[in-house]
């Protein structure tokens, strides 16, 4: 099966992708992760990833289809997957039919994460995520039991994203309204969209698509 999470910056879509993956077994494949990955280890299409991620903009169609065509054929995405972060553009979306296209797939569903554009900051600027397990976490919201520990693993690695600042967290709103957000029409043509009021707690927000994903597997 093949699930897309919709949102803008904040709106929990790595937050649910990864319950998504403990409770159904998919993979989750973030875009987001996969370029910050290439930045970090110096690639080529992350020296020229970096300076548009940190203004908040759009990585081009051609690195982000690239990356994530690769990640797509990998062995372990057999099993199905949640797509966090991509499509975010529509010529990403019309690839991504192509590619499943190919080897007899299509989209099981399209999940719109819908959050207020105000609060949504708020999530955003207390994000920590932990270094060593990739757990998420919040200042607020969700903060570890122990002050810069991890639950999940016990290391006291917490690191905050380069671009978790509010000027660059505007700019990915913008690029959201006006890149992605037409995707929510690409899909309900489609009929596979489904749209979840993500203002709610964590817990709430996955027990809600939950309840879309058992009608659709
Ligand atoms: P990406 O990594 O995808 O970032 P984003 O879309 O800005 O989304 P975030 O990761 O900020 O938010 P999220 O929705 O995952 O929220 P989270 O679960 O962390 O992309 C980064 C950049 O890479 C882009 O700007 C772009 O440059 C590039 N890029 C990536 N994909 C691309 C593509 N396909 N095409 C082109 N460029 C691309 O939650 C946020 C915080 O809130 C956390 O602290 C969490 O604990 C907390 N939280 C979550 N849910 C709740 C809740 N229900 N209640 C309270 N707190 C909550
Ligand atoms: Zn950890």
């Amino acid at each position: 099966p093949v699930f897309i999470l919709l949102g803008p910056p904040g709106a929990g879509k790595g937050t649910q992708a990864r319950l998504l993956q403990e409770r159904f077994g998919l993979v989750q494949l973030s875009t987001g992760d996969l370029l910050r990955k290439a930045v970090a280890d110096g690639t080529e299409a992350g020296l020229k990833a970096r300076p548009i991620m940190e203004a908040g903009g759009l990585v081009t169609d051609e690195i982000v289809l690239a990356i994530l065509r690769e990640r797509l054929a990998a062995p372990d995405c057999a099993k199905g997957v949640v797509l966090d972060g991509f499509p975010r553009t529509e010529a990403q979306a019309e690839a991504l039919d192509r590619m499943l296209d190919a080897s007899g797939q299509s989209i099981d569903a399209a999940i719109s994460l819908e959050v207020d554009d105000v609060k949504m900051v708020l999530r955003i600027s207390g994000r920590m995520t932990c270094g060593s397990c990739g757990e998420g976490y919040h200042e607020t919201f969700k903060p570890p039991r122990v002050a810069e520990t991890c639950d999940a693993c016990g290391a006291t690695d917490m690191t905050r994203r380069a671009d978790d600042n509010a000027k660059t967290v505007m700019s990915r709103l913008d690029a959201y309204h006006a890149q992605t957000a037409p995707l929510l029409d690409y899909y309900g043509a489609r009929g596979v969209l489904h749209r979840i009021d993500a203002m709610r707690e964590i817990n709430v927000v996955a027990d809600a698509i939950a309840e879309t994903m058992v009608g659709e597997t």
